[in-house]
């Protein structure tokens, strides 16, 4: 009886999912350049707009033993084996999108779904890490290269898919931003059914009850549970505990992607891949319309605090972390960073304006780089919608055979 009311719980859920994506999360491609001009309206005083080097957070434990940076993964030619863990809500679409460019352009072998379960093509899963049920086997003489779609994360499952020099890239967002955002694109029952009143997200703040004994809702530690914390620590939150297993998530990180600092994150990636600049250009995908954000009042985000204490521990350990390892790039940092940041500017811009127009735009020559090209097809795949690209790339590796192996479970690794 219980099994089937959560069996029914969850199709429900999915189904809302779905619907609530369908309907709202699909935003034309002719609106694009709208929303992009709005997003760069200000574009030449953006690259004033953060303090550089600012390191406010202090002395968190362990700082000389998480510094797992591109000497662990000495690396003279450009990495070709990434594992991103897409972090749901967390500007992990825009950092998705630089994976799927990379390896679409030098035709590398993609971890992907098995064909929709469910309704995604881009979601390997939500609860669970890869296994043979629900990803595809490499192509025959191909091994995989990139895994970047949706999945949980855990350290054997990827390994025991992903090559040995696989470099591990993970994300991180601001805890009340996160969960903000997750408020407003999934608008939970456990807030809006639970509390009928002026303000439900407060209520569910103050009270966040049963969620908390739910490991698998989005409103409970979520980027905690992307990150496989083990599940006990949810319960008890045992410093010792959460502190041993984000040192253990250091270790197998080469980086995390801090989002509200994500040019600098993004600089920092480029040079422990070896990638080119041309690589890590990126116009910003799926990212909500400011009018439309809930609102988290400061006495809520410390009742949050309280309770999220795996994503605070989280996120401060990473952004502790990212700021040590800029500062061991030296000085010469901020000058790409400037650099890629004007950039990026003058391609959003070249790629968002009129398309009858459109030749291509020459990248300047720098220290990193020579001059480079960008054309009108980079702009296309820079805008591509996450679920286009992967369906095409699971065309490009499978052909029609995706269709005909459907029913096949057989083990392959
Ligand atoms: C990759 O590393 C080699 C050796 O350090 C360097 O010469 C080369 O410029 C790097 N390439 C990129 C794209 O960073
Ligand atoms: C990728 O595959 C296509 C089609 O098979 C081929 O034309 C192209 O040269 C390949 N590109 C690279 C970089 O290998
Ligand atoms: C919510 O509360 C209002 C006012 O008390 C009431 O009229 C309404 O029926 C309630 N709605 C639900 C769904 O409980
Ligand atoms: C586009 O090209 C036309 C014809 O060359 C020109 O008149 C127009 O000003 C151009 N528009 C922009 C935005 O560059
Ligand atoms: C935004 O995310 C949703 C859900 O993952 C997806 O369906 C949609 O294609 C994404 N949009 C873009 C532009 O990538
Ligand atoms: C998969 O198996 C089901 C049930 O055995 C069958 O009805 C269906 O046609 C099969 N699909 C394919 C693509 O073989």
């Amino acid at each position: 009886m219980a099994r089937h009311t959560l069996l029914g719980v969850v199709i429900l859920f999915l189904i809302y999912v779905f619907i609530s994506n369908s309907l709202f999360k699909n935003p034309k491609l002719k609106n694009r350049s709208v929303e992009e001009t709005q997003i760069y309206s200000s574009h030449h005083d953006h690259i004033e707009q953060q303090p550089l080097m600012v390191d406010k957070k202090t002395d968190l434990p362990f700082k000389d033993k998480y510094m797992l940076s591109k000497q662990a993964n000495p690396t003279t030619e450009p990495c070709q084996h990434v594992a991103f863990l897409k972090v749901h809500k967390a500007a992990s679409s825009t950092t998705q999108n630089i994976f799927l460019r990379y390896g679409y352009d030098r035709n590398l072998t993609f971890v992907l779904p098995r064909p929709p379960k469910f309704f995604y093509p881009n979601i390997i899963s939500t609860v669970t890490s890869v296994n043979n049920k629900n990803i595809l086997p490499p192509p025959v003489n191909k091994h995989y290269d990139i895994l970047c779609c949706h999945v949980i994360y855990n350290r054997k499952a990827f390994e025991a898919i992903m090559p040995k020099d696989t470099a591990y890239i993970g994300i991180v967002r601001e805890p009340s931003e996160h969960i903000r955002s997750i408020i407003q694109y999934f608008r939970p029952k456990e807030i809006y059914e639970r509390f009928n009143s002026t303000d439900p997200i407060a209520d569910f703040f103050k009270n966040p009850g049963r969620t908390l004994r739910n490991t698998q809702s989005y409103l409970n530690n979520r980027m905690a549970f992307e990150y496989d914390f083990p599940r006990s620590l949810f319960y008890s939150k045992d410093n010792d505990g959460i502190n041993n297993y984000l040192r253990k998530l250091a270790n197998e990180f080469h980086l995390v992607i801090v989002v509200e600092y994500f040019d600098e994150s993004i600089v920092l990636m480029r040079r422990i891949l070896n990638w080119s600049i041309k690589d890590i250009l990126y116009v910003k995908l799926n990212e909500s319309k400011k009018d439309k954000k809930p609102k988290i009042s400061l006495e809520d985000k410390q009742r949050h605090r309280e309770w999220a204490v795996l994503e605070y521990a989280l996120y401060d350990f990473f952004y502790k972390r990212l700021w040590d390892q800029i500062k061991e790039e030296g000085k010469d940092f901020v000058d790409e960073l400037y650099y890629f940041k004007s950039v990026r500017t003058d391609v959003t811009n070249f790629c968002s304006g009129p398309i009858a127009n459109k030749t291509s735009f020459k990248a300047p020559k720098s220290k990193w780089n020579d001059e480079f090209i960008v054309s009108e097809k980079d702009c296309e795949l820079m805008f591509k919608k996450e679920i286009e690209f992967v369906n095409s790339i699971k065309l490009f590796q499978y052909g029609d055979l995706i269709y005909r192996t459907l029913n096949d479970t057989t083990k392959y690794y």
